[in-house]
């Protein structure tokens, strides 16, 4: 293959990298890697280096690098037909296919799908969905979001809000006056050590219940959540979260977003989160493992309870004015078919569930007792470690000393992608969801010896 010698320059010169150290980066002191290809986990660069990428890209590359079925289905769709859009009720056989096969796979009470492009688009559909749905109903006051701390659902202006994430709210003049925050469904970082998880379970509700009273039912119209937190640091709801979560949500007439972006498609060894954690959604958020990230698409999955508010609403107002020109677009349908025939063939969504227990186990097994580590936690395909300055005390490392970051460049020496979380010392996993056991290995391995290095055995 042709190498061009002045790539590094021109990326430096001409590329705004989202999620990157701008300055850094521009003087050539932050990494730059330039991808080449890529086969089951692994993933190839332009310095030769092969690297076990243990987080799917970014939690979606779920059926693994190089599937031709898929590229053959994508080269397929782009010869016979690249493009046309899904509005006025124009569709392909491959957008109508894949919106059968989704719904098939969806909680039975689920009514249709409609595709965006990716996660954020379509959190701000549902945004959009549930603002109509109460417009129509003649509620225009009940329109406040509720979100968690530590959720991520996107980095728009809306779900940028929605998101409990510092970073993405600082400097953006985020988040937006719709949107409220409760606490964290996050055990291990509790504000009372003391408090046993049944006693933080019922005071996540409490403070729910306080949040809803101050504000006034009639003011919020939806909570939207991940069944488990992703970016916000991998952590499994604690035992008996959403037993206690949606009661309050149906008492007050707040509808419920589960946002399956990443936990959809399998992750959890269950077709969705809410399947693994027993939500019953109004809406449902997915994208990453609808194509496994081979072409860009994702979806609002409604309800039929909503669907009716839909269809009452355009009999009164005319024609559901929100769109966008790539919805359904036919080459991310094509892909989205090929890749969710693909998951079913090989069963991975069986394998998230073995060999991610597997993973967790060891990773359990191998650095649970290590002196700075505070936390060994996940659910299928999903895993983190969390590490501590002191772990008796529970005391956080001052974020200044970067050591989630540290451990994850010592992981990379070692040939293995984990990701520092964006915040906390968190060192994430999230790999392709046809790993293998001896795969499994070596990503604990390495996470091991990639925690001596730093933090000491
Ligand atoms: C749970 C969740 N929701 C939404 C998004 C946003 O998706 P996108 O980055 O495709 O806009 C993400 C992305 O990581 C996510 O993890």
């Amino acid at each position: 293959m042709l190498r061009n010698d002045q790539l590094d320059t021109w990326d430096r010169d001409n590329f705004f990298h989202p999620s990157t150290h701008l300055s850094d980066f521009a003087k050539g002191h932050a990494p730059q890697r330039i991808v080449t290809g890529g086969t089951g986990c692994h993933i190839e660069d332009r310095d030769g280096n092969r690297l076990l990428d243990a987080f799917a890209g970014l939690y979606c590359v779920n059926v693994g690098y190089g599937r031709t079925e898929i590229a053959d289905a994508i080269a397929t769709q782009a010869h016979e037909l690249a493009y046309y859009h899904a509005y006025v009720g124009h569709g392909t056989e491959a957008s109508i296919t894949l919106a059968k096969m989704v719904m098939d796979r969806a909680p039975d009470h689920m009514s249709k799908v409609y595709f965006g492009l990716g996660g954020s688009d379509a959190n701000e559909t549902n945004v959009k969905i549930v603002w109509y749905y109460n417009n129509i109903l003649g509620r225009p006051g009940k329109k406040k979001i509720i979100s968690r701390w530590r959720g991520y659902h996107g980095s728009g202006l809306m779900t940028g809000s929605l998101t409990g994430l510092a970073l993405f709210h600082k400097q953006f003049d985020l988040p937006m006056p719709q949107v409220l925050h409760t606490v964290a469904p996050d055990y291990f970082r509790r504000d009372d050590l003391a408090q046993s998880e049944a006693g933080f379970v019922a005071h996540c509700a409490a403070e729910l219940e306080a949040l809803i009273d101050r504000e006034g039912a009639d003011t919020i119209a939806a909570f939207i959540a991940e069944p488990m937190l992703g970016t916000g640091g991998i952590v499994p709801p604690p035992e008996g979260y959403w037993a206690a979560i949606q009661p309050i949500l149906e008492k007050h007439d707040i509808l419920l977003i589960a946002d399956e972006v990443v936990c959809g498609f399998g992750r959890l060894g269950h077709a969705f989160g809410s399947d693994r954690y027993g939500l019953k959604p109004d809406l449902m958020t997915i994208a990453k493992g609808l194509t496994s990230a081979y072409a860009p698409l994702s979806g609002s999955i409604v309800s039929d309870r909503v669907w009716q508010v839909l269809e009452n609403g355009t009999e009164e107002h005319g024609p559901f004015g929100h769109g966008w020109t790539y919805s359904a677009h036919p080459i991310g349908a094509a892909a989205g078919v090929a890749n969710l025939r693909l998951i079913d063939q090989l069963g991975l969504t069986e394998n998230a569930g073995r060999v991610g227990a597997y993973l967790n186990d060891r990773m359990q097994a191998a650095l649970a007792d290590h002196p700075h580590v505070g936390d060994v936690r996940g659910d299928g395909m999903l895993c983190a470690v969390e590490f501590v300055a002191d772990k008796d005390a529970r005391v956080f490392y001052d974020p200044a000393d970067k050591v989630g970051p540290r451990v994850a460049a010592a992981l990379l020496e070692h040939g293995v992608i984990g990701r520092a979380m964006p915040q906390g010392d968190i060192l994430g996993f999230a790999p392709p969801l046809c790993l293998t056991k001896a795969e499994a290995d070596e990503i604990v391995d390495k996470t091991t010896r990639a925690v001596a290095s730093v933090l000491g055995a």
